[in-house]
């Protein structure tokens, strides 16, 4: 049994948490914004109501044996403040989110050395009444290494995959190349179907490469053809699936346009290495055409 406390309970914590309500031995705390007054995620196996202790106010967290941190990435410093209360005794903090600055976004908060950042694969979405939709397995990738263990084992008879890696930042890189050419969908305001295009296919190629480039000047490992082979990933997702850059534009939400494309235009910078399809992507974006004044 552990005691594990979820920061932002949205389509992943929500997948989260009932990962761990599954697994059946633990005492779940759901740290929220707002007060919370049932989780429901229906899961490919079943309908699964998350038993859990709910907390609004940070100031009230208590100390726990694990954080999960499922925010999005521009909400780092909200999710920052829970970490005070819930890890004062020096819990683990895994970070599940997208992007390849785990550590870096979380150092404010916690000692590097307790930060185990995740990459996580999973089709899920919130629906307005809350609910939590998965259509797929949970797929994780997660350092290896003590800590990295002890994270699998919370999850140890729920379904989901947690797979422990020795190169995490191939694993971050090699998702950060799929979610770069996402912008173009946030960008054109239309699914994956866009990309069937022959002219936005090219483009999607040249941003991964950007993208993979960036990568392997950081140290990932990442083969010739991982362009062809994201845009492939792409042509085969059913026309209207909608990623959460798109999701997020229609929504009026913010974007995660600094985690997945201004951090390869960075990153590029420090290398010398020239990312201008990445860099107009995440400059438009940031204009926010369509969804500020
Ligand atoms: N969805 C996917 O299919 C998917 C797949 C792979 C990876 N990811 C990555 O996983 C991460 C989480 O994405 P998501 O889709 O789960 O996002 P999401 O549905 O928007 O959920 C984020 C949650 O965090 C909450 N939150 C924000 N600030 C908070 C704070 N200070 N205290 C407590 N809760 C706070 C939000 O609360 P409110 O409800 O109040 O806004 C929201 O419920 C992102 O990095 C994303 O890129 C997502």
């Amino acid at each position: 049994m552990a005691r594990v406390a979820v920061v932002g309970v949205g389509a992943i914590g929500g997948v989260l948490a009932a990962l761990l309500e599954t697994a059946g031995r633990h005492e779940i705390t759901l740290c929220t914004r707002r007060a919370l007054e049932e989780l429901t995620v229906k899961t490919p196996e079943g309908v699964v109501r998350v038993r859990a202790r709910n907390l609004t106010d940070a100031a009230r967290a208590e100390a726990v044996d694990w954080v999960l941190v499922a925010t999005k990435t521009y909400d780092a410093a909200g999710a920052g403040a829970w970490l005070r209360g819930l890890a004062a005794d020096g819990a683990p903090v895994a970070v599940v989110q997208n992007g390849v600055e785990h550590r870096e976004r979380f150092a404010p908060y916690v000692a590097a050395e307790r930060i185990v950042p995740v990459v996580i694969d999973c089709p899920v979405e919130r629906q307005p009444d809350g609910t939590v939709v998965q259509r797929g397995v949970a797929r994780m990738k997660v350092e290896a290494g003590p800590l990295g263990r002890e994270f699998a084992e919370l999850f140890r008879g729920s379904g989901a995959e947690v797979e422990l890696t020795a190169d995490f930042k191939t694993a971050a890189w090699r998702k950060l190349c799929i979610n770069a050419p996402g912008a173009l969908n946030a960008l054109t305001m239309k699914p994956a179907g866009v990309l069937q295009d022959a002219a936005l296919g090219r483009v999607a190629l040249e941003m991964v490469r950007e993208c993979a480039a960036v990568g392997r000047a950081e140290g990932a490992r990442l083969d010739d053809t991982v362009a062809e082979q994201v845009l492939d990933g792409y042509r085969a997702q059913p026309r209207d699936s909608i990623n959460s850059m798109l999701a997020d534009r229609l929504a009026g939400r913010p974007m995660e346009i600094d985690a997945r494309n201004g951090v390869i235009v960075r990153l590029g910078e420090k290398h010398g290495i020239e990312t201008p399809l990445n860099r107009m992507a995440a400059a438009v974006l940031e204009q926010g055409i369509g969804n500020r004044e």
